[in-house]
């Protein structure tokens, strides 16, 4: 088993595009770690760098505390498994399997026995003799990660492995690669533009944007306090609120009403802010309830019906609106008057022009 260290590294391609730019990261042995982030923000490259298939233009990569930036793929120890799955379709499922075994000349004894081994494990048993077209997309994605488990690699590298699923096998195939990798506890770093499978799976997730280094930290703390304004618009199923609002006394003024500054935070009078809040975090009340004193007040102008939740979007003026998460049955009126109340410790405090959020808000 085997840790991961980025070290300074950049990516430059021919033409000039910067793939991945001065990029540090740290992945602990056994970790499963999520690369997250738009499309061609440098995901793959950073995966395709870590086999050895792209060749850094600067820094270094270190596996287990061995710098392998100028070692061939095949000399790594990492297994990738790529976002097409690149079976052999000419190969049976046993075959494909134990293709790493055979390229290391082992025995036709062994290698049934490792594709039997690792079959069973990967709920593939019953199909070994099946080739990749008589299967699956989910099938074929378990066979793709079957091999690279035979490799017995100490790192796996997983490009988007669920994105070829529908949605509800998605859910599924990736409940069980969590459970797989606590098992095996290899090193696994994970890239997806999805976030919320980011947050389901993984131990830690490092959010990209254009070759750089957002934010690394757990889901939870990425959801709760996201480094930066593009970190906050990209986690969270419902877009995170952010309004506009300037300091005065303890509080901050913006349309709809004025929300407490967090404790902690001292901005000169006047100054401008922006305010994060998710809608998960806000509550609702009726405008003459006690609590609807600290909150924004809004016109309800649309529901939509989230399943167990119900998203509301107040209207605050003409062009601002605040979304808020309620449970289903509390669900009001659309036309109604209503407060937006957060939760306390809830709200996050940004920087307007840089984006960088300014404190760090502890729940109480
Ligand atoms: N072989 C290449 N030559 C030149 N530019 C490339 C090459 N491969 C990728 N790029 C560029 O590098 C950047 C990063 O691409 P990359 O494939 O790593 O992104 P990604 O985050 O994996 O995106 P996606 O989510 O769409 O898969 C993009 O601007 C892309 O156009
Ligand atoms: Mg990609």
């Amino acid at each position: 088993m085997a840790g991961i260290d980025v070290r300074a590294l950049s990516v430059v391609y021919a033409g000039g595009v910067r793939a991945v730019d001065d990029l540090e990261l740290t992945i602990a042995d056994g970790e499963f770690f999520a690369l997250l982030g738009p499309s061609g923000c440098g995901k793959t490259t950073l995966l395709r760098t870590l086999a050895g298939l792209e060749e850094a233009t600067a820094g270094s990569v270190l596996i287990g505390e061995r710098d392998v930036t100028a070692v061939e793929p095949a000399r790594r120890n990492v297994a990738m498994v790529f976002q097409d799955y690149a079976l052999f379709p000419h190969m049976t499922v046993a075959e494909n399997i134990a293709y790493p075994l055979r390229v290391r000349r082992a025995s036709r004894e062994r290698r049934r026995a490792v594709a039997e081994d690792t079959s069973a494990e990967l709920s593939l048993a019953g199909l070994l003799d099946r080739r990749p077209a008589q299967l699956s997309g989910g099938q074929q994605q378990r066979v793709a990660l079957a091999r690279a488990i035979a490799m017995g690699a100490e790192v796996l590298l997983l490009d988007e492995p669920l994105s070829n699923l529908d949605a509800r096998l998605r859910l599924e195939a990736r409940t069980f690669l969590k459970r797989l990798q606590r098992e095996l506890q290899v090193t696994t770093v994970f890239v997806t533009h999805d976030q919320a499978e980011a947050l389901a799976v993984a131990d830690r997730i490092a959010v990209l944007d254009s070759g750089r280094l957002r934010q690394v930290g757990t889901p939870r703390e990425i959801f709760q306090y996201p480094a930066d304004t593009f970190v906050a618009n990209f986690i969270g199923s419902t877009p995170m609120n952010q309004l506009s609002g300037r300091v005065v006394g303890r509080g901050v003024e913006v349309v709809g009403g004025t929300l407490p500054l967090p404790p902690g935070l001292d901005r000169p009078e006047g100054s401008a802010v922006t305010i994060g809040i998710r809608p998960e975090y806000l509550r609702l009340y009726a405008c003459e309830a006690p609590e609807a004193v600290d909150g924004l007040r809004g016109r309800v102008s649309v529901v939509e019906n989230l399943g167990v939740t119900t998203l509301v979007m107040l209207d605050c003026s003409d062009d601002i609106q605040v979304g808020v998460t309620v449970p289903e049955a509390d669900e009001p009126a659309v036309g109604a008057t209503v407060a937006a109340v957060p939760e306390p410790g809830r709200i996050l405090v940004f920087d307007p022009d840089s984006g960088q959020l300014l404190t760090v808000a502890k729940p109480s």
